[in-house]
C-alpha cells in the first residue's frame, strides 16, 4: 500500500470520527436547551399565577401617542427660545410610566412594503390637522379608510419627483451613481423626500421637531421610513462626525445664519468628507423667487449674503444653483482650508472635544478639523467605496491603524461573518423576513453595524442604535458602511413614537444595562415602540435572558426560548407580539 492511500484513508476515517463526535454534541447541546426551556417555561408558567397580580396595566387612552422625552407637559417646563423646549427632556426615574401603551381603536396592521410608502390606515394616526393645514401643499390626503402621500412638500406642491428630478439636473452626480447613499434630512415634514430616495437605495435620515402641525414624524414612521425626532437647538445631532454623505433642507426653517452659523456648523460636523449640503426654498434664488414668495427681497438679499460668508468660512464650494435650489460641497480634506485660517484667521478651527461625540454634546460655533493627509487630493480619513461595494469592504475608519478602540481589521471581519450566519439563522427562525411584513428593524446595541450587514438583502431597514457609553463607538464605521443609525442611552426613552418598528432586535443589551438602570423600564420602553404584531429577538447570556423572561411575561409578551443555531453560550428569547 502506498503511504498517499494510507494518508487519504487515515484522513477519511478521521472525517468520519468528527462527523459523528459533532453529531453527538449537536445532540448533546439540543437535549439541554430543550430541557432548560421547557423547566424554565414550567417555571414560569407554574409561577405565572404568583406574577399576574403584579403584571403591568395598560396606561389611559391619553397616553396612546406618549413620547416621554417629548412630552408637551415637560416641554412646558423649558424656555422656548431656540427651540429648546423641543429637543429631548426627558422623564426623571421616579416619572417614568410603569404601565403599558395603549393601542388606538380600531389599529390596523400597517401595509406592507413597498406600499406603506406610501400609504397608511387613518385610524392608526387618527390626525387631521396637518390633512388641513398642509392641503394646498399636497403632503397627505384621506381616501376613504386611508391616508395616501402623494409625494407633495413645501417646496415641491407638485410632487416630489419633480423635485428629486431638478435636483439630479443641478447635482455634479446622480443619485444612480452609487457616491450618495447616506441622507440627513433635516426639517423632514412627512419625509416624502427620503421615500422617494428609497428608490434609489439611498438611505435617508428624516428628522423633524414634534410641533404644531402634529405629528409629522408620526406620520413618517408609520409609513415605515427611517425618521427620529430631532431638532437643531442647542445639542449637537445624536450622529459621529464625518458620517452622511448628504444634508438636505427643504423648507426647513432652521436660522442657518443665525448664532454665529451654529447649526450650519453642525451640519459640516456630520457630513462626510466631500459631502454635498442642499438647501431649498429662501433664500436661494431669491431674485426671481421673491415675489411668489411674498418676502421683502432685501431681507432675502442679506440672507443670502450672510449664507454665502458662511460657506466660505466652512471651505465649502457652491458647485450648484438652479431654481430654488443650491449645492454646496464640504472639502475632501483641510488642506487649503487650514492655510487660509493662518492669513484670514479665520475658519475658527475647534480645539477641544471629541467631534464624535453627539449624545447630549452642546454644539460650537467652531469648524472640527479633518484628519490631515499629505496630498491635496487625498480623502481625509480615506476614501469610500461606491454602493453597495463600501457594504462590505474594510471601512476607513476600520483600517486606519490608529484607531483608539482596540479593534483590528481581523476583528471586523469575523463581526461580518458572525452576524451573516446568525441573520440566515434568524430568517429560519421567524420565517418572514422576505415577505415585507417587516420594514424597519431597530438594532439596540449595533456595535459595527455587522446584523444590519447582514440584513441588506431583505426588504428592510435598519436603526443601528449604538450606546453612547459602549465599549467602542462604531456608529461612525456604520455610517462609512452605508447603514445609519444614531447614538442612545437605554436608561432614557428613545426619540420616537408608540408602535414605530415592526422587529426589535436586542443583542447584549440588557448584560449591558442590568447594573446601570432598571431594566424592566427598558423592556416597556420597548414595549411602547414595538408595533403589534411585531417581533422581538433578544440575545443574551443565559442568566440574564431569564431575568429578562420573568418580565417579559409581566408585559404580557409570549416569549419563547430558542436554541441559537451554533455553540455560541448566548440565549435567544424570541418574542411576538400578539396584541
Ligand atoms: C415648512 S416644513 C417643510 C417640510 C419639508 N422639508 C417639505 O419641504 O415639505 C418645515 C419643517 O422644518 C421643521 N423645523 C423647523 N425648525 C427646525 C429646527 N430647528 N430643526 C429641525 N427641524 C426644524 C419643522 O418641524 C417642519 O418639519
Amino acid at each position: 500500500m502506498s503511504p498517499q492511500y494510507l494518508t487519504s484513508k487515515l484522513i477519511r476515517k478521521t472525517r468520519f470520527v468528527n462527523i459523528i463526535l459533532f453529531l453527538f454534541t449537536t445532540f448533546l447541546l439540543f437535549s439541554l436547551l430543550y430541557i432548560i426551556s421547557s423547566s424554565t417555561s414550567f417555571f414560569f408558567t407554574s409561577s405565572l399565577s404568583l406574577l399576574t397580580t403584579s403584571n403591568f396595566d395598560f396606561c389611559t387612552t391619553n397616553y396612546t401617542n406618549y413620547c416621554p422625552c417629548h412630552d408637551p407637559k415637560i416641554q412646558k417646563r423649558f424656555k422656548n427660545t431656540n427651540h429648546f423646549r423641543k429637543e429631548r427632556h426627558c422623564p426623571n426615574t421616579n416619572e417614568r410610566l410603569k404601565c403599558l401603551i395603549p393601542i388606538p381603536k380600531g389599529y390596523k396592521t400597517p401595509f406592507h412594503w413597498p406600499k406603506s410608502k406610501d400609504n397608511a390606515w387613518f385610524r392608526n394616526v387618527p390626525f387631521t390637522k396637518l390633512l388641513q393645514y398642509k392641503k394646498s401643499q399636497n403632503w397627505v390626503r384621506l381616501e376613504g379608510q386611508k391616508l395616501v402621500f402623494p409625494g407633495g412638500g413645501t417646496s415641491f406642491p407638485d410632487g416630489v419627483k419633480g423635485y428629486v428630478d431638478a435636483l439630479n439636473k443641478v447635482l455634479p452626480l446622480t443619485f444612480k451613481s452609487g457616491l450618495i447613499r447616506t441622507v440627513l434630512d433635516v426639517g423632514c415634514g412627512v419625509a416624502s423626500f427620503g421615500a422617494y430616495l428609497m428608490d434609489y437605495e439611498i438611505l435617508t435620515m428624516s428628522i423633524a421637531p414634534s410641533d404644531e402641525h402634529e405629528a409629522q414624524v408620526q406620520f413618517a414612521l408609520e409609513r415605515g421610513l427611517p425618521a427620529m425626532l430631532g431638532v437643531l437647538s442647542t445639542h449637537r445631532l445624536p450622529f459621529p462626525s464625518k458620517s452622511f454623505d448628504m444634508a438636505h433642507c427643504s423648507r426647513c426653517l432652521v436660522p442657518w445664519t443665525a448664532n454665529d452659523g451654529l447649526y450650519l456648523r453642525e451640519i459640516d460636523r456630520i457630513m462626510r468628507p466631500g459631502g454635498y449640503w442642499v438647501l431649498s426654498g429662501p433664500p436661494i434664488n431669491w431674485r426671481v423667487n421673491y415675489e411668489a414668495w411674498k418676502i421683502d427681497p432685501k431681507v432675502l438679499e442679506k440672507e443670502q449674503n450672510m449664507l454665502e460668508e458662511l460657506a466660505m468660512q466652512l471651505c465649502w464650494e457652491k458647485v450648484a444653483e438652479g431654481e430654488q435650489i443650491a449645492v454646496w460641497k464640504k472639502p475632501t480634506n483641510h488642506i487649503s482650508c487650514t492655510q487660509k485660517s493662518k492669513t484670514l484667521r479665520s475658519p475658527k478651527f475647534c480645539n477641544s472635544s471629541d467631534p464624535d461625540n453627539g449624545w447630549y454634546t452642546k454644539m460650537s460655533a467652531c469648524i472640527f478639523p479633518l484628519p490631515e493627509v499629505k496630498d491635496i487630493n487625498e480623502v481625509s480619513g480615506g476614501a469610500l467605496e461606491k454602493w453597495p461595494i463600501r457594504l462590505n469592504s474594510p471601512p476607513p475608519r476600520v483600517r486606519n491603524e490608529n484607531n483608539n478602540d482596540g479593534f483590528t481589521l481581523k476583528t471586523y471581519i469575523e463581526d461580518t461573518r458572525t452576524w451573516e450566519r446568525r441573520v440566515s439563522y434568524y430568517d429560519t427562525m421567524l420565517k418572514s423576513l422576505s415577505s415585507g411584513k417587516y420594514r424597519n428593524v431597530m438594532d439596540m446595541n449595533a456595535g459595527f453595524g455587522g446584523f444590519a450587514a447582514a440584513m441588506v438583502k431583505y426588504p428592510v431597514w435598519v436603526m443601528n442604535v449604538v450606546p453612547f457609553d459602549a465599549k467602542s463607538n462604531n456608529l461612525g464605521v456604520i455610517f462609512e458602511r452605508g447603514l445609519i443609525g444614531t447614538y442612545m442611552d437605554w436608561c432614557e426613552p428613545f426619540s420616537t413614537y408608540p408602535r414605530t418598528y415592526d422587529l426589535i432586535h436586542a443583542h447584549g443589551i440588557f448584560s449591558m444595562y442590568i447594573n446601570k438602570c432598571d431594566i424592566t423600564d427598558i423592556l416597556v420602553e420597548m414595549h411602547r415602540i414595538l408595533r403589534p404584531k411585531g417581533s422581538v429577538i433578544i440575545r443574551d447570556n443565559g442568566d440574564i435572558i431569564l431575568k429578562v423572561k420573568e418580565i417579559i411575561d409581566k408585559i404580557r409578551w409570549k416569549g419563547t426560548l430558542v436554541g441559537n443555531g451554533t455553540f455560541d453560550p448566548q440565549m435567544i428569547l424570541l418574542v411576538h407580539n400578539k396584541e
